[in-house]
């Protein structure tokens, strides 16, 4: 199964379904997937159940050689539950109840919600056990989507007590951990902690990030009650959980645990302001790393992008071509499984806008032409590396513990823990240097580089694994603000950056938010002497071993090192006082890679993403253009082209616009 489609058969006459299978077939889609909305349809009163236009349905596209994938349709429960549990509607920070008529409306600790899942969940698993043409399951639909606000109703309230004394087990280590001496906020039972509602002021960040913590496990403990059920029933299916990329409601890392495999929902160009109305490939190409990071493998894409996307206002139309060149980017990244969003479009309800593979009419044109080519150019080949990634030498940490501590306490207003982040993946990205995002919980082993920023968080063992990481030759980043706090989110009575600082050879006694104060640096290593403006904060850093690679240009700190690089042991530990702008960036992670001698796949004009999936000893290099124009690239003459041969003229690729190229590479 290479290809599928989300699929809504409720939503359209039985007569069609034949025919949109047999559409489906012809464009080369393998697996559906199918109910996740349809709570109400096939339950529409309590122990009514109406299973048989679903079974229709699956026997219908069985007939064509269809799979299915069934979602659990929790994130959508009926009126009729609502009416009888009002309580499980969620309520926002205000105390406000929310209400029925959208999706998710649901708060994820209620027992009457609880307790109807596990009733219908088992009786929907127990239903399609045994039918051979179901191969797995998702749960729910993109938790936390419509959660946006975390749940503060009395449930979760104790829910977070409940969590709390298993985390801390007496109240005095909670007062002591979280420091309520301060503005009298002393507990005596776990009860009296409040979710955090507004106050006259602000609350206390340890209570802040636990309280994340918390709602981000509910969110798993939600998913693991599901699963039971699910393996339980259906031990020959596979359990899946579509993911949304740089999503921050949930640990990714945690929810990933008890699946057999991520996926994840692709939408590179959107509909809304402060999402990718112009889509950047950078960012399409990081959510794709990250969420091949989860579980350091192979994914699917659960939802990819089929045409424009909108709800009450309207997305651009990908240009022709972009729909092909977004799939072969997320199989580049380690999908091996691309299931389109949606089939058709619409006619009713939130999403009307949201287009499909076929427009409202349901006449096929454009679009399917396009994802019909796409589909069946590349499957020949898809199935060569199927299983395989990228193998990348570098490696940047992701944390959710990071980025929720720094979403409560950003220092600068502007700073932002995701984009940060991007800042150094995009060095790696435009240089295409393969990377991998990975948690604090794997091996750092694997990596002759790894990239740690923002380690705000820190613990006694983390720091000791990154230490024996650089003893034993790894080459480590560290950058601005690590080891400032512990893990509860109270600062650490240490002169930064903490017990780590031997490995990086530096002492930062003082530091500047960089608050309406312009600041650049000068790169000083070797023959250049590049400068640039850098953002958001300066450690002011005393060298004790290292040696400057950079250095602030003005202030009462002018001259002093801004970027270091330290000799411990078998490594090398680096550290970045500041956030980089993208030229320093590139200087210096150019630097650090060259040090370790990790090569770029190749070098590539700028919107060209050169992208492996390595294989024994054979690689296959996409080059996907990203451009609106025509690109020329030299090939090397041992590289065997094997999609895009048209583009292709002795070592010549002439790349149309949103094209791509995928060859074969012994190395
Ligand atoms: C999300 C959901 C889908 C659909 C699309 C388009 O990714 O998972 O159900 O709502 O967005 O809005
Ligand atoms: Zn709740």
């Amino acid at each position: 199964m290479k290809f599928g489609v989300d699929y809504y058969p409720e939503h359209w006459p039985k007569e069609r379904w034949a025919y949109d299978a047999k559409l489906m077939i012809e464009t080369g889609i393998e697996v559906v997937r199918l109910a996740e909305f349809a709570w109400a349809k096939l339950e529409p009163e309590f122990g009514k159940f109406d299973f048989e236009w679903l079974d229709e349905a699956i026997e219908i596209l069985s007939k064509e050689g269809i799979k299915v994938i069934l979602g659990t349709p929790t994130p959508t429960p009926p009126v009729w539950i609502i009416e009888e549990h009002p309580d499980i509607l969620p309520m926002d920070v205000n105390g406000t109840r929310l209400g029925f008529g959208g999706r998710h409306h649901d708060c994820q600790s209620n027992e009457n919600y609880l307790n109807h899942i596990r009733r219908f969940v088992r009786i929907m698993a127990k239903h399609y056990s045994n039918n051979s043409h179901v191969v797995g399951w998702q749960i729910d639909n993109e938790f936390g989507n419509s959660h946006q606000k975390l749940c503060t109703c009395d449930s979760c309230k104790h829910a977070f007590h409940v969590w709390l004394e298993k985390k801390y087990t007496t109240i005095d280590k909670l007062n002591e951990a979280w420091g309520t001496v301060f503005w009298s906020q002393t507990y005596n039972r776990f009860d009296q902690i409040p979710a955090p509602l507004p106050t006259p002021n602000a609350h206390n960040p340890a209570l802040l990030l636990d309280w994340k913590r918390f709602a981000s496990d509910l969110i798993v403990e939600f998913q693991k009650i599901q699963i039971d059920i699910v393996r339980e029933e259906c031990p020959n299916h596979f359990i899946t959980h579509n993911f949304m990329g740089f999503f921050d409601k949930t640990d990714y890392f945690d929810l990933a645990k008890d699946l057999d495999f991520v996926s994840h929902d692709q939408y590179p160009m959107h509909f809304r302001e402060g999402s990718d109305l112009t889509p950047s490939p950078m960012r399409s190409a990081a959510a794709l790393d990250l969420i091949r990071g989860m579980k350091q493998k192979p994914f699917w894409i659960m939802e990819q992008q089929s045409g424009p996307s909108g709800w009450e206002v309207i997305g651009a139309t990908p240009r022709p071509g972009q729909l092909k060149l977004w799939t072969y980017q997320s199989i580049a990244h380690g999908a091996d499984t691309v299931v389109y969003f949606r089939w058709r479009t619409c006619l009713f309800g939130t999403e009307e806008y949201w287009h499909g593979i076929l427009p409202h009419s349901g006449e096929p044109s454009r679009r399917y032409d396009e994802v019909k080519k796409g589909i069946q150019d590349i499957s020949p080949v898809m199935d060569e590396f199927k299983g395989h990634t990228s193998e990348a030498e570098a490696g940047i940490l992701f944390s959710y513990d990071q980025e929720w501590a720094f979403q409560i306490q950003p220092h600068h207003p502007d700073l932002n823990y995701v984009k940060h982040i991007q800042g150094y993946y995009k060095a790696f990205h435009e240089a295409n240097i393969p990377v991998n995002f990975l948690s604090e919980e794997e091996d750092f082993s694997k990596y002759k580089l790894l990239i740690a920023p923002l380690m705000f968080l820190m613990t006694p063992e983390l720091e000791a694994k990154l230490e024996k990481y650089v003893a034993d030759g790894g080459h480590l980043v560290l950058t601005m603000r690590t080891g400032v706090k512990d893990w509860n989110n109270a600062v650490a009575p240490k002169t930064l950056p903490g017990d780590i600082s031997q490995v990086v050879g530096i002492k930062i006694y003082d530091y500047d938010c960089l608050r309406e104060i312009k600041q650049d640096i000068c790169w000083t290593k070797g023959e250049s002497t590049d400068v640039e403006d850098i953002s958001k904060w300066c450690d002011i850093i005393t060298l004790d071993g290292a040696e400057a690679l950079a250095v602030y240009r003005s202030e009462f700190y002018q001259g002093t090192p801004a970027i270091t690089s330290n000799s411990y042991k078998g490594g090398v530990g680096y550290y970045v006082g500041t956030e980089l702008g993208p030229n320093m960036m590139k200087q210096f992670v150019g630097y650090a890679v060259d040090k370790v001698d990790i090569r770029a796949i190749m070098a590539t004009p700028v919107g060209v993403e050169a992208v492996r999936r390595r294989k024994g000893n054979t690689d296959y290099v996409f080059l996907l253009n990203h451009n609106g124009r025509t690109v020329e690239l030299n090939i090397p003459s041992d590289w065997n082209v094997s999609l895009g041969r048209e583009f292709v003229n002795g070592d010549k690729l002439n790349l149309p616009a949103y094209e791509t190229a995928l060859f074969t590479v012994k190395y």
